[in-house]
């Protein structure tokens, strides 16, 4: 569903991927393990149409080239950067509304359903959202970006900095997109959240894809877990 094939990408002069290759299949939860500096996220942000690339992104058939992040949104991509871009001086609800297309009609998703999976938010429903704790802003990001009835989600380091007690949350909550047949692709540097809940893990080190396996060969793989990603 999502295809991508010698991709590289750029900072202004500097080249940072290296013909990155991979595939996200319909309803697959994909890990896109790295380093620190690895290119985890020029990779979303080259998907999202946020940096310069070249090569070949494919999305249910159609080529993504040249398209703007918005457009790819409304193809049915959903994007949760590593920064969690709420609105502040807005409440929960007004920020879930927000992340709606159109109307919200035909949506696979309610906002009864993200206050379910997060009964944290429900409470906090008329909350000013700037106010929320970094866990509750992420529960809130990730809803957000749900109520867009995405069929895929690209997920940036959703557990950095939060409290294992939420980090199993996140873990929930990308169970359940799994079961509604919404594909993940999901950026992290903890192994054992992504190793418990993916399909297929991919490694990257320095700008391209250096091992690509189940979350069980990659255990089994103590070379590559070594020189690229223990520290
Ligand atoms: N805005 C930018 N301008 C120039 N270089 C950048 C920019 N963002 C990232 N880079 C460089 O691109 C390379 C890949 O960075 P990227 O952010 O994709 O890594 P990452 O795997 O997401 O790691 P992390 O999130 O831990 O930093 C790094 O060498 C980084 O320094
Ligand atoms: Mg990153």
């Amino acid at each position: 569903m999502l295809k991508v094939e010698n991709l590289h990408a750029f900072y202004g002069k500097s080249h940072v991927l290296h013909g990155v290759h991979f595939d996200v299949q319909p309803g697959e939860i994909v890990a896109l393990l790295g380093r620190n500096g690895s290119g985890r996220s020029t990779t979303a942000k080259a998907v999202m149409g946020l940096v310069n690339w070249e090569g070949t992104i494919n999305w249910k058939g159609q080529a993504l080239n040249g398209r703007k992040a918005y457009e790819i949104a409304h193809l049915g991509i959903g994007y949760v950067p590593e920064n969690r871009e709420i609105f502040p001086k807005l409440t929960v609800h007004q920020n879930l509304l927000l992340g709606r297309k159109g109307n919200g009609k035909g949506s696979r998703w309610s906002f009864d359903d993200m206050y379910e999976m997060f009964p944290r938010l429900k409470e906090r429903q008329h909350t000013e959202a700037g106010v929320m704790s970094g866990g509750e802003q992420q529960m809130l990001t990730l809803c957000r970006t749900l109520m867009g009835d995405p069929d895929l989600i690209i997920i940036d380091e959703p557990t950095e900095g939060l409290a294992p007690k939420i980090v199993e949350l996140v873990g929930q909550y990308l169970q359940n997109l799994k079961a509604r047949g919404i594909s993940v692709l999901l950026i992290e540097q903890k192994l054992t959240i992504a190793m418990s809940i993916s399909d297929r893990a991919l490694v990257m080190g320095h700008g391209s894809i250096v091992f690509e396996g189940t979350p069980d060969q990659l255990r089994a793989d103590a070379d590559v877990r070594k020189e690229w990603l223990e520290v």
